[in-house]
């Protein structure tokens, strides 16, 4: 289990704490941002993938392995449809500046989510991501992108289904293994900014025993302070995952895990 040194924002000094192996964050936050500045939303974009690349490298020096992001889920075609297309623009953009340094920086990306209704041009910049880190091992970095935990049960579901999987040899780590982060365990530490207090549909089978942190900073603002803030918070937290005495993490979720790895 990684364990590092914390500076604690209250008592200012260094704590030890056990680090999360993995970190799923709902990126929320970009839009008021950017009205707070009389911008349009899709500056608040732009300057949450900055955000994205602080945390991901923050992450990575903090020892935690796997780290998945809510980019866009499956109710956010809703938006006006030049916020839509801004965000799919963005999204080449970030391949076009950001793959190169992530690739030797060891970050190994994942897309999960439907790509089957995003244009191929998007499609192909992703996978292309995937393609050139694949072989990186240092942090695993799964984008969630046209995502939803609903759309993920069903996929899982039906892929059980025409793998042949018979009803009576379905089991919670068998259909595991047909969801979007089977490559990863649960999350330990489920963080959203932004100030709402929900899971707008993210990984609902994946958080069943998460530590929730909620954070008012809008997501342009996240970066290593706030990282270790949640870092903190979670050091802080009793998981007993239905038991009745503190559990090691990793013996507990061994129980539970319904992932792999
Ligand atoms: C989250 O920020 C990013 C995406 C949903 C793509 P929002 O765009 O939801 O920002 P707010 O919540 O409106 O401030
Ligand atoms: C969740 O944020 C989706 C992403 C961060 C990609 P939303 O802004 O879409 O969620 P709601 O609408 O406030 O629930
Ligand atoms: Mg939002």
């Amino acid at each position: 289990m990684a364990l590092f040194k914390l500076r604690s924002a209250v008592k200012r000094e260094p704590v030890v704490a056990t680090v999360p192996r993995h970190i799923a964050i709902v990126m929320d936050g970009n839009g008021r941002w950017a009205k707070k500045r009389f911008m349009p939303r899709v500056f608040g974009h732009k300057h949450g993938v900055d955000a994205l690349v602080r945390t991901v490298k923050a992450s990575a020096d903090r020892g935690v392995e796997y780290l998945t992001v809510f980019a866009f889920s499956s109710e956010n075609w809703k938006r006006p449809q030049e916020e839509v297309s801004g965000l799919m623009g963005l999204a080449l953009a970030t391949v076009a500046n950001h793959l190169a340094k992530m690739t030797t920086e060891g970050v190994r990306i994942r897309i999960v989510g439907d790509l089957s209704t995003v244009s191929d041009k998007v499609r192909a910049a992703l996978a292309q991501a995937e393609a050139a880190t694949a072989h990186n091992t240092r942090i695993h970095l799964t984008v969630a992108f046209n995502y939803g935990g609903r759309w993920d049960v069903l996929q899982a579901c039906r892929r059980a289904i025409e793998a042949g999987v018979a009803a009576d040899q379905l089991d919670e780590a068998r259909l595991a293994q047909f969801m979007a982060l089977k490559h990863a365990p649960d999350p330990d530490l489920f963080i959203r900014t932004g100030g709402e207090l929900r899971v707008s549909n993210f990984l609902l089978w994946q958080i069943a025993y998460s530590e929730l942190h909620f954070t008012d900073c809008l997501w342009p603002d996240f970066g290593e302070a706030e990282l270790d803030a949640a870092l903190v918070a979670y050091a802080g937290r009793e998981r007993r995952f239905g038991g009745v005495e503190a559990a090691e993490p990793a013996a507990a979720a061994d129980a539970l895990t319904t992932s792999g790895s």
